[in-house]
């Protein structure tokens, strides 16, 4: 891990798959110079701006700007905010709305958004007209560090997350990281979990680094261009050595096998961010590792205690409505498991810790273990307000 970087000169990322090949840039203000990055890519392009009504209000028109200035041609495509949009029924809006718009095969879609307009917008982009190119400008911590790298798009099935979906690689990143000032505090935070994953899961050095430092990353100086661009090269190294998950990069699911279960579990809605339930993931993955033996009963709690001084929920019972039907059964929530991408034959996929730093892909786990780690996981009282403190 390097130290953080001294100047505010925006940093470049290479995503390096060969002829698919893309920059991630990451820097305070690097939004106004989309335009002209788009121009030096594609001459000549037509675009649509994918967003939500939200960042719509705060940076639908720097980004509308900066392409005009680009003498770029523009549309623009609206959707409601979160899941609710990650759906059959927002696929069809968007994908309509770009038809309409006449972006054709050499255009470019542009996603404007946080995680939900990333991969709505990326798989619109790749079964229209059999594919076409996209751009992400992601706007939330989450998707600066996750899901705008790497390709994965795709919409949520009533029967589980992500289960429509295509690997389709965007030709740029534009990660603005003064944009995540008008997220709420409870975004950034959600966000954040998957920062905290690239240290828990490979990087030792990374996460002592985040538990000395992560209050200033919320403060929005170079501590937080230095948490993105670590993140951002840890997951770049990951795809282009494994860009469609056939090994080592079913890693960056650390948390999320736990966590998937619970946002099906809360219906996709706000009572649970897709951060929060890797935050929970996460800590249940740590605590699930040491009852089996792999780290001290003290990595765990060392993980677990750090999420909850970044504000994140790291228990079942931290979910709003906890006690409702499909949440506090530990059967229920190995139903919903069964149905993730990472079931094979029944058998569950699991990311397991050897150590704070060091992940381990476990295949084969058997279902029953699982079940009573999570059955005794129930058992457990809610946190007070005074403990969470
Ligand atoms: N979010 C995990 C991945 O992109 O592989």
């Amino acid at each position: 891990m390097t130290a953080p970087p001294k100047h505010s000169d925006p940093v470049n990322v290479d995503v390096a798959l060969e002829n698919r090949a893309y920059d991630i840039v990451i820097g305070r203000g690097v939004l106004s110079s989309l335009g002209e990055r788009v121009a030096a890519l594609r001459p000549g392009v037509r675009t649509a701006v994918v967003t939500d009504r939200t960042v719509a209000k705060y940076w639908l028109e720097p980004t509308e700007a900066s392409l005009a200035a680009a003498g770029i041609p523009t549309s623009r495509v609206v959707v409601e905010e979160g899941e609710i949009s990650k759906t059959y029924a927002g696929l069809q809006k968007v994908s309509e709305a770009l038809i309409a718009a006449k972006i054709e095969r050499n255009d470019l879609v542009i996603a404007l958004g946080g995680g939900v307009v990333g991969d709505l917008a990326g798989f619109a982009a790749a079964i229209l007209r059999r594919g076409v190119d996209f751009v992400q400008v992601p706007t939330s911590l989450l998707a600066q560090v996750d899901s705008s790298v790497g390709g994965k798009t795709g919409i949520n099935s009533p029967q589980g997350k992500n289960l429509l979906g295509a690997f389709h690689q965007p030709v740029l990143v534009i990660a603005d990281t003064a944009v995540l000032d008008t997220l709420s505090p409870r975004q950034f935070r959600a966000g954040y979990a998957e920062v905290a994953k690239y240290g828990v899961l490979g990087d030792e050095a990374f996460f002592t680094w985040l538990e000395k430092n992560h209050a200033d990353i919320v403060k929005g100086g170079s501590a937080r261009e230095h948490a993105i661009a670590t993140s951002c090269r840890a997951k770049a190294a990951v795809v282009s050595r494994d860009e469609r998950e056939t090994g080592e990069r079913a890693l960056l699911n650390l948390g999320h096998t736990f966590g998937h279960a619970l946002e099906a579990a809360t219906g996709f809605s706000d009572r649970l961010f897709h951060g929060e339930g890797v935050s929970i993931g996460m800590t249940l993955a740590a605590q699930f590792s040491a009852s089996l033996g792999m780290i001290a009963e003290a990595d765990a709690a060392r993980v677990e205690r750090h999420l909850i001084e970044a504000g994140l929920p790291t228990r079942l019972q931290d979910i709003a409505g906890f006690a409702q039907e499909g949440l506090a059964d530990a059967d229920a929530l190995m139903a919903l498991m069964a149905q993730d991408k990472k079931v094979k034959r029944g058998k569950l996929t699991f990311i397991l810790l050897e150590a704070v730093g060091r992940a381990v892909i476990a295949k084969d786990v058997e279902p029953a273990p699982v079940r009573d780690f999570l059955h005794n996981k129930l058992a457990l009282k809610a946190r007070g307000a005074a403990e969470r403190r």
